[in-house]
């Protein structure tokens, strides 16, 4: 099956690091390999409600912000959170979109859940820090959203920066996104499956 990626951007300006971290690194996909890029801040969600416990939960129309980005996430293969570091995790605008998973989990007709197991999230992050380890919130948070989900989780690539450009310098950076999207995305799974998971 040809893969579809689908490239979230969740910066809160254009044409910054992460978009050109993610760039780079989508640039050595295979030739069939469908992409799709969609800039969050172009598709304003609304504030999410929770009306998981509520009785109606209809399909949003794909006129909507929500209806596009549900139908873009249910035709992807491969999901690629490409969100700046901020405050150590994702941006709000990710952040929203994520939350609107968890409407969509009880959307009829939709069957987010199966649909979603076994598809794989990624992550792509610009963060001004030195010390890559900081970002160690916003990995966990994409690997336990892929792990709740069954998906695979292919992690994080993650490049220097703080203004628009700077991630260019990053050498290294560069360097990992010439494979990231090569490597090998297991099944993700929660710490507390994998820590210590020896048999007794
Ligand atoms: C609201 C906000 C919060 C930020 N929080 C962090 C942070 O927690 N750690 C960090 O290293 N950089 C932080 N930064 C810096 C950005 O991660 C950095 O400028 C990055 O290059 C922005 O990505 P972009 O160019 O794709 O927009 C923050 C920037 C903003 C605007």
């Amino acid at each position: 099956m040809s893969r579809r990626f689908l490239f979230v951007l969740g910066s809160a300006r254009e044409a910054g690091n992460t978009e050109l971290l993610a760039r780079e690194a989508a640039a050595q996909l295979p030739g069939d390999t469908e992409q799709r890029w969609i800039r969050l801040a172009d598709h304003p969600l609304p504030d999410f409600a929770d009306l998981r416990h509520d009785s109606d939960h209809v399909r949003p129309s794909p006129d909507t912000p929500a209806g596009l980005l549900l139908d873009a996430t249910l035709a992807a293969t491969d999901i690629v959170i490409a969100s700046p570091l901020y405050w150590y995790s994702v941006s709000s605008l990710t952040k929203r979109y994520l939350d609107y998973w968890s409407a969509w989990l009880r959307t009829p007709g939709v069957d987010f859940r199966d649909t979603m197991a076994g598809r794989t999230l990624w992550g792509v992050a610009a963060l001004a820090d030195d010390e890559p380890s900081v970002a160690d919130p916003y990995a966990g948070t994409l690997n336990n959203s892929a792990a709740y989900l069954r998906m695979r989780f292919g992690g994080v690539l993650l490049g220097n920066g703080s203004a628009p450009g700077d991630v260019r310098k990053d050498t290294g950076a560069l360097a990992r996104a010439k494979t990231f999207f090569a490597q090998d995305a297991p099944l993700a799974r929660f710490p507390y499956e994998t820590v210590g998971a020896a048999p007794r």
